[in-house]
């Protein structure tokens, strides 16, 4: 059953006044006895198809007018240019065939009303039934979004020469810190999942000097909040020969150019989502400010936000830092003791480290975390010391030092944010077709 014809060409007007096999979910029904209206769904589209009792007989018209919401049928047609049907086109159906029924005892649960009562997909009800959810006009919208983004991301580093390059997912130490480490019983011993890819692509360095990875990291995050999953896409890169300005400069096109690939490619999406396109426009085209970490805190001080110089900016603060800008910003120059121990101390000024987040307007908030790393074996072991995390995770990472260690830096970007951000959604759990967090492993 190979299928030939898709819905979105149709409309399109590719097959004008032609005969058509249409393949697809049954969207939308009314009728009576003698002619039968189906909007017929697919992944391309929707399209309005005529069924005549008098035309296709008895036998196929009771069948078609029988398939419930969400069973699959096949339908052969002829593509009338109709102004009236809503995309311009409807089917005249000449025959066809229910090829997945719904059982009529479990009628599809995922309705208009159960919906409108979701913002953003939010119910448990429709999180338990994500598995059905999935074929939402908005989650459909969603995960086209979503694997754009993917794609641009690929082609970014792909057109510089990046290579790929993969780490392993079980890992014996932490990366960002313990608090958000899975424990994995592993053969009589206690593995990780990674938090991320980099202590693994430094080791690389030497050997490709520019790496990018697109995979899961995973951080066992115990509140649910709108911007934290378990499992997240990372998108990470690692460069030879570069400190921090030369990777915020790559943080900053390559978020433009993922920005500019949505216009290009889904910009029908983002406006069926409400998303403001001068917005994104802006995303893609305007340059990023940057701000050092000291003035972020004499603002949010400013504004009579409780905090104090050293102190880690959550969420909250990112929020009230981000509503002066409209493009996205870079905060750069943390305070060593705020950040992980591969952060390299700045030679100028070794209370800070050199490194860089990137935050979202809007509220969104961060996006992408990088910075130069430390790359001399006697830094990173006074690093390690000083952090009082014990050496033996990271005998393999501080070996790779000792033979012609040079300076490098890199980021990470969570995808599943980006994606959030740029649709314009209000929660992460919007961005990812089966999200994972601290009291969900299913469906
Ligand atoms: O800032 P983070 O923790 O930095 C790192 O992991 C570095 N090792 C990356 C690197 O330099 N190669 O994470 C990077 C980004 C964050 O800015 C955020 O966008 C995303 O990963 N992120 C999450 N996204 C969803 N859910 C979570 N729990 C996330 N934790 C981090
Ligand atoms: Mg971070």
């Amino acid at each position: 059953m190979v299928k030939t014809y898709w819905i979105g060409a149709v409309q399109a007007g590719e097959h004008d006044g032609a005969e058509v096999e249409l393949k697809g979910w049954v969207h939308r029904t009314r009728g009576s006895n003698n002619i039968w209206f189906v909007v017929l769904r697919d992944s391309t589209g929707h399209i309005q198809c005529v069924i005549k009792r008098e035309t296709v007989g008895d036998e196929t018209f009771d069948a078609l007018s029988g398939a419930l919401i969400e069973a699959s049928v096949s339908l052969l047609g002829t593509v009338n240019v109709d102004e009236r049907a809503p995309g311009g086109h409807e089917l005249v159906v000449g025959g066809g065939e229910v090829v997945g029924p719904v059982n009529p005892d479990r009628p599809f649960p995922i309705t208009e009303s159960s919906m409108a009562e979701a913002e953003g997909g939010e119910t448990e009800f429709l999180l338990d039934n994500r598995h059905l959810y999935l074929r939402t006009q908005r989650m459909t919208t969603m995960l086209k979004l979503r694997s754009t983004v993917f794609g641009a991301i690929h082609s970014y580093f792909r057109d510089l020469d990046f290579v790929e390059y993969q780490a392993p997912c079980f890992v014996a130490g932490a990366v960002e810190g313990g608090s958000t480490l899975f424990e994995v019983p592993y053969f009589g011993r206690t593995a990780y999942l990674t938090q991320s890819w980099q202590l693994y692509a430094e080791a690389a360095m030497p050997a490709l000097e520019r790496l990018y990875t697109i995979a899961p990291s995973f951080r066992a995050e115990k509140s649910r909040t709108r911007r934290h999953l378990t499992e997240f896409w990372h998108a990470e890169m690692e460069i030879a020969w570069a400190g921090n300005d030369d990777v915020m400069q790559h943080g900053e096109a390559l978020v433009r150019s993922i920005a500019r690939t949505l216009l290009d490619e889904r910009e029908q999406e983002l406006a069926s989502l409400d998303r403001d396109l001068d917005s994104v426009a802006r995303f893609a085209d305007s340059p990023y400010p940057r701000m050092r970490y000291d003035e972020a805190i004499e603002t949010l001080q400013g504004v009579g936000v409780d905090i104090e110089w050293g102190d880690d900016l959550d969420y909250s603060k990112e929020k009230v830092l981000t509503a002066d800008f409209d493009v996205p910003h870079f905060l750069t120059h943390y305070p060593r003791i705020a950040k992980p121990f591969y952060h390299r101390p700045d030679p100028d000024d070794d209370k800070y480290v050199l490194c860089h987040d990137l935050l979202a307007p809007e509220g969104y908030g961060e996006i992408i975390g990088g910075g130069e790393r430390t790359w001399s074996e006697e830094e990173i072991l006074e690093r390690i010391d000083e952090e009082g995390t014990p050496r033996e995770p990271y005998e393999f990472y501080i070996d790779v030092r000792r033979y012609g260690g040079v300076p490098h830096a890199g980021f990470g970007l969570g995808i599943d944010r980006v994606v959030t951000w740029l649709a314009g959604a209000d929660h992460i759990r919007e961005s990812i077709p089966f999200p994972r967090d601290s009291r969900r492993v299913t469906p």
